[in-house]
């Protein structure tokens, strides 16, 4: 869709401009095959559903056009779309992934491809000189999650893109968006090759769909990644496509709710003695809040924090929330609550959870879009005593 549209109109027109029966949504596609008007001469665009269909499209064009790219893929998770562009890189590659990473991202390098000759090195991609002692000859991919899961901690993703130009340029850039959205944050025109979302958050936004995407700008790179998303075949649903393409259009509403609340839920943290630090980007204290000021247009729904307490304690705060969740995943309209420890960031071994600062007392906060006003009455009514 024209670039010339702001982001609010091009998240409800992007995709799908109408069909023959003037349907203002798209129908849901569920045929698996499409005609063919002679031996592979298909009649329309589409041949067999894995390798594309109506629905899709629909969604890997609005994506794209959401993200400033040039083409967007969906997978069946944001964990497939990481596994498809692993599975493309060549053997004995060498890749940089963020310290700060979703846990199932480093499970999925360590435990799966490093088996099969992918190595990686985990790495504070905020710090530039060590982002740049961690490059080797064969790095083919840089991984970076900006804001990280789930500290909160941001790459300046101009800096690490200008970085590999110089030291590593045939490795491509990756910034997992999952927590900022487009609506937030352009990767892509920050430098990047490629951006990466687990759809099943912010972009889906009703706990109801797992999906994955990556958006990337390079023809020949979009090429390659088509190939092995059809040859591995962990695509979404005709009707998962449907119901993303349908939140997509309020995407922008939901995270300007969800910027906000979070603001407000970050004040209420500051004025409890029991907690010991907050990570929140938009905190002028963050350490780097000016990056997340020059690469964010909000700072996003998603606070982590330590509290003073021990997990006998904790579990007890857990116990007496009535509206907070206690939930994996985040995103959705409704807010959710996790201890990362024991929860999202288990798999990730205990000497790196010490070094983040993963500890008994942290707890990650996915705020929703409820009346900030009941939030806080219901985190203060569950910490009062304990
Ligand atoms: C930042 C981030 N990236 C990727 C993933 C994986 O996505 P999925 O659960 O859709 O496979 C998650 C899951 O929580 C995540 O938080």
């Amino acid at each position: 869709m024209d670039k010339k549209y702001k982001f609010k109109t091009r998240a409800i027109h992007a995709g799908f401009s109408g069909d023959a029966t003037g349907a203002v949504m798209p129908p849901i596609y569920l045929s698996t095959t499409y005609k063919q008007r002679e031996p592979a001469k298909p009649i329309g665009d589409f041949e067999y559903s894995r390798s594309s269909n109506p629905n899709r499209s629909y969604l890997e064009t609005a994506l794209a056009s959401l993200e400033g790219g040039t083409h967007g893929l969906c997978f069946s998770s944001g964990c497939a779309a990481l596994a498809t562009l692993l599975q493309s890189l060549a053997p004995n590659s060498h890749v940089v992934i963020g310290d700060d990473v979703y846990g199932g991202t480093v499970r999925l390098f360590a435990k799966v491809f490093a088996e099969k000759g992918i190595t990686f090195s985990q790495v504070d991609c905020s710090d530039a000189t060590a982002f740049k002692n961690a490059l080797k000859p064969n790095t083919q991919l840089i991984w970076v999650e900006t804001p990280s899961n789930p500290m909160l901690k941001i790459t300046d993703i101009a800096q690490i893109c200008e970085i590999k130009s110089k030291y590593a340029s045939k490795a491509y850039v990756f910034i997992d968006n999952t927590f900022a959205t487009p609506y937030l944050q352009n990767p892509l025109e920050c430098g990047a090759d490629g951006v990466c979302h687990s759809t099943t958050k912010y972009i889906g936004g009703h706990s109801d769909v797992v999906g994955g995407a990556l958006i990337v700008k390079e023809d020949t790179l979009a090429e390659n990644l088509r190939f092995y998303q059809n040859a591995m075949g962990a695509v979404p649903s005709p009707m998962d496509c449907f119901l993303l393409l349908r939140s997509l259009k309020t995407l922008g509403i939901r995270m300007e709710e969800h910027c906000k609340n979070a603001e407000k839920i970050v004040d209420f943290l500051h004025t409890q003695p029991c907690v010991k630090q907050i990570h929140y980007p938009g905190l002028k204290n963050h350490l780097h809040h000016d990056v997340a000021r020059t690469q964010m247009r909000g700072f996003g729904g998603m606070i982590s924090a330590n509290f003073n307490f021990n997990i006998e304690q904790v579990k007890k705060l857990l116990g007496r929330l009535q509206l907070f969740t206690l939930a994996e995943s985040l995103g959705g309209v409704e807010s959710l609550i996790e201890h990362p420890a024991l929860m999202t960031h288990a798999t990730v071994s205990p000497q790196q959870r010490k070094l983040l600062g993963i500890d008994d007392g942290l707890l990650r906060f996915s705020v929703g879009i409820e009346e900030s006003d009941d939030l806080i009455d219901d985190l203060k009514q569950a910490l009062s005593n304990l």
